[in-house]
Order: structure tokens, then C-alpha cells, then sequence
């Protein structure tokens, strides 16, 4: 049975500044956080950094015209902060240049453009200042969004302010997985406090000049089950993760506040970070976080089970490498929580593959935070062991299967009265996929790291047939 996607639908795929652009310091581009991390010992996998990455910087002509061929109408990039403001200083134009030949490159092959302003990559000088920790971080943010404005303003519809909060702060500054690696509990919800402010004044200040722009955020979701759902130390589990992952960015940007139970579970680990970050939330903050949006981007990688008792099968799915620095547990209130193995296939991340799981996400969302607002799913994919057949291509079934389901799962979401306007692969090639390094690809087409040389594989060449059809 063939089933057709509405007819404004866009398919798309997405990248990430850091991840795939490289030229590292060219073009008076300085430090990123993830620069200065990723030169920290035992920090990512085999040290590996983004100096040359994927080398987009200098191949974005050859790369726009692939995703030509593909077929692509949507392509999702970030710009990176680094390049348009070096230290988080003033306007560095041959930076901001670079993103105006992508974008006109990508107008001219017919491709939307697709905005995200923070993909992680924060000027190592502001971090140095204190980072997303420091509420002067927010002003300077808002500067830099305005230009990048001002240079793209009148070719880029699409802008989200935000790529996954949750990692740039409680992965990133309580767990110490990601850059800039800090440990605090208080730090990481200072940081996704400043990172929510940071959004809601960026929305307010682009809606003020441009109120014609689509402007929305990229949220990284989960779908926390219960093992038993009639058992109260699982369903309480199951609860403490929703409620920090998913629940603690959904509430304010939707409703306005953050959620009451959460912030009590917090203050039963560490009441100190709690009073820090009460103070840091001022009056008029949660009314700024809260302000309309056009669009909500969900990410959805995996969902996971939870129980409140011990299963001995361990490991979170959170915890963003497999390292020799010290990673923290990302979630504070985690004691007593445990990840239960309920056998279905893992991904190379070792990450649940569970499609039905981002339908029941999706028809939440729309229904409890999000009705009026247009969703997209603005990254969904999955990385494996690939290995280059014979033929020199990637035959790489898995993978394919991942994205035929997912996009079945998105029509199942359509048929059952969501607004879903877009789905975005992550990612269109093999790129730095962060704390691991080379070693985890998620691309449609493989990078050859040595040669830099792009092949799509049997993913890519699916993707390109079902967008062509605009069916499954
Ligand atoms: C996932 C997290 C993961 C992180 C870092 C996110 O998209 O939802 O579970 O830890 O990526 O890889
Ligand atoms: C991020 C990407 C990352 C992907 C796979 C998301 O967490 O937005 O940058 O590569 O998931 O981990």
C-alpha cells in the first residue's frame, strides 16, 4: 500500500555548524567551546576535533548541488557564533559572508534554507566570562541573532533560536559530557535558564523587526515509559525523566512556568543550586521564554523504559560517549532510577530504535503544549557500522529501514490530527558526531575522512525516491 505525504510537506535534512563545516580558524573565525573541549584529555573519543571536519566551509557548492540531486527541499544548518562574532565581539564580515553564499547558493537550487542559531558552539571568550552560567551571555546572544539578521534577514524565512537546550545545558554543564564540561547541578539550570532567555528575547527582538520570519526552537524529546505502569516507583521514574528532559523546556516556552515537581526534586539533591537559580529567575524572564512561537522543531533519536527498581542492566542513554574523562549523570534527581532493557533493536548509539515511539510524542506535544503551532521534526535519524561494499557504496539496510518507519510514524502522527508540516533527516553526511568523535556516522551520504570524497548510500538513494514519489 503506498501512502502519500500532504502535498506541503517538506522533506529535508540536517546539519550542524561545528560538525561538518571545519576551517577552524580561517577567515578570522576564533575558539568555540567545543574547540577548546575538544582538546581536552580523554574529553571525546580518540580526540578527535573539527578543525577540517567534513570541510564544508570550503566545499558547501559541491554539497548544496547533492542535496539537489537528492532531491532535498528543506536544509537545515546552523550558524556558528564563533565565525559571526568572533569572542563574542563585534561583526566579523567575511564570517557572515560565508553563510550569505550558502543561502544564496541554496535559493538558487531551489532549497529552503533553515536556520538554527545555536547548535553548541559557543565563543570559548564568553565561556571564559562564565558562559550560558552568566546572564550578560544573554544580551550578547541577542546581538549576535540580530546579526545574522541583518545579513539574511530578507532570504532566510525559517529561524529557530535553539538546537536541544537540554544538552547545551544539563549534559553539557552538569554532566560535563559535552563543552564546556562543568559539573554543577546549579550550573547546568542556570544554563538552561540563560539558553531559555536567551530564546524567548531573541523571538521578541526578531518579531519586533520581521514579524513576517517563522520563528520557533528545536527540543530534543523523549518518551520516558513506565515498566509498570501500575507500580509508583516506576511511574515516579518514569516521571523525574520526562519531567527534566522534556517538561522543564516544554513548560516555561508553552505554559509560562517551570514545572513545581521537578524544581522540589532538585532541591532535594542540592537546595544551594536550587536558591542560585531562584534567584537568577527575575521578574518578567518566564514572560520573555513564554512568547508565542510560529514553530516547534522535535528531535527524536530513541525513548527509553523506566523503573525505580534496580534491573542490572545499567546504562542511560544520556550520557553522551563512552569516555575517559568523568561523565556525570545528566539528571540530578536520577537516584533510584533504572533503564530497563526491553529488548528492541539498538541503533549504533545504542539508542532503542522505537518509530511508534515519536508518533505518541508527537500527538502529545500537539495536544498538551502546542495547538496552533506548526511542528516539524527537525532531526531524527540513526548512526551503524557501516561498511563500503565492493561497488565502493554503503549498503547500509538498517539505516533505511530507520528512516522508511520513521516516516511512517510521522504520517501516523498526520493521520491522527497533527500538525506536522516537515521531517529532516540528521544527518546529510557522516560528520563530528560530538564526545564520539568520527567514530558514530548518521549520514545519508558517507564522508571518506581521508579523501573528504561524498557517496550516497542506499539511505540517500531511498530518501531521494520517497521524496520524489512524496510517498512510502
Ligand atoms: C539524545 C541524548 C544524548 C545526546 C548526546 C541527544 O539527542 O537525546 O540522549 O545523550 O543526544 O548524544
Ligand atoms: C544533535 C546532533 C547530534 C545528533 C546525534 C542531536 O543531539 O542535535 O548534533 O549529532 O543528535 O547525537
Amino acid at each position: 500500500m503506498t501512502r502519500a505525504f500532504p502535498e506541503d510537506f517538506l522533506f529535508g535534512v540536517a546539519t550542524a555548524a561545528y560538525q561538518i563545516e571545519g576551517a577552524a580558524f580561517e577567515d578570522g573565525r576564533t575558539a568555540s567551546i567545543w574547540d577548546a573541549f575538544a582538546r581536552v584529555p580523554g574529553a571525546v573519543l580518540n580526540a578527535d576535533n573539527g578543525d577540517v571536519a567534513c570541510d564544508h566551509y570550503h566545499r558547501y557548492p559541491q554539497d548544496v548541488a547533492l542535496m539537489k540531486d537528492l532531491g532535498l527541499q528543506v536544509y537545515r544548518f546552523s550558524t556558528s557564533w564563533s565565525r559571526v562574532r568572533p569572542d563574542g565581539g563585534p561583526v566579523n564580515p567575511a564570517g557572515i559572508d560565508f553563510y550569505s553564499r550558502l543561502v544564496d547558493e541554496l535559493l538558487e537550487a531551489d532549497i529552503m534554507p533553515w536556520l538554527t542559531l545555536h547548535h553548541w558552539d559557543m565563543p570559548q571568550a564568553l565561556e571564559e566570562k562564565g558562559g550560558w552560567t552568566s546572564r550578560d551571555t544573554v544580551d550578547r546572544f541577542v546581538e549576535y541573532a540580530l546579526s545574522v539578521h541583518d545579513a539574511l534577514g530578507d532570504r532566510v524565512q525559517h529561524w529557530t533560536t535553539l538546537n536541544e537546550p537540554w544538552c547545551s545545558s544539563f549534559l553539557s554543564y552538569t554532566a560535563g559530557a559535552h563543552a564546556p564540561g562543568r559539573y554543577g547541578v546549579g550550573d547546568g539550570m542556570l544554563a538552561a535558564h540563560h539558553l531559555l532567555l536567551s530564546h524567548g528575547r531573541t523571538v521578541q527582538a526578531l518579531r519586533e523587526r520581521a514579524p513576517e520570519l517563522s520563528q520557533g526552537i528545536t527540543l530534543n524529546l523523549t518518551v520516558a515509559d513506565a515498566a509498570d505502569p501500575a507500580d509508583p516507583a516506576d511511574v515516579d521514574a518514569a516521571r523525574r525523566i520526562d519531567g527534566q528532559f522534556n517538561r522543564w523546556f516544554l513548560d516555561p516556552i508553552f505554559r509560562g512556568s517551570y514545572p513545581a515537581d521537578i524544581v522540589e526534586d532538585f532541591r532535594a539533591v542540592d537546595p544551594d543550586a536550587v536558591a542560585r537559580w531562584e534567584d537568577a529567575v527575575q521578574p518578567g524572564d518566564l514572560e520573555a521564554i513564554s512568547t508565542p512561537l510560529d514553530a516547534l522543531g522535535v528531535n527524536y533519536y530513541h525513548g527509553e523504559m523506566l523503573s525505580g527498581h534496580p534491573q542490572g542492566t545499567g546504562g542511560t542513554p544520556h550520557d553522551g560517549g563512552d569516555l575517559a574523562r568523568p561523565v556525570g549523570n545528566p539528571f540530578p534527581s536520577h537516584e533510584g532510577i533504572h533503564w530497563v532493557e526491553r529488548g528492541l533493536p539498538r541503533t549504533g548509539m545504542d539508542w532503542e530504535v522505537q518509530p511508534e515511539g515519536l508518533t505518541r510524542l508527537l500527538v502529545r506535544v500537539a495536544e498538551e503544549y502546542a495547538p496552533g503551532v506548526a511542528l516539524y521534526v527537525t532531526e531524527n535519524g540513526a548512526a551503524y557500522d557501516d561498511a563500503v561494499g565492493e561497488d565502493g557504496v554503503v549498503h547500509d539496510a538498517d539505516r533505511l529501514a530507520f528512516l522508511q518507519a520513521h516516516l511512517g510514524a510521522s504520517l501516523d502522527a498526520i493521520e491522527q490530527g497533527v500538525d506536522l508540516h516537515g521531517y529532516f533527516y540528521w544527518s546529510l553526511m557522516d560528520n563530528y558526531e560530538w564526545s564520539w568523535g568520527y567514530e558514530k556516522r548518521f549520514g545519508i551520504v558517507r564522508v571518506d575522512y581521508d579523501t573528504l570524497e561524498r557517496t550516497v548510500k542506499d539511505s540517500g538513494a531511498e530518501y531521494a525516491r520517497i521524496i520524489a514519489a512524496r510517498a512510502l
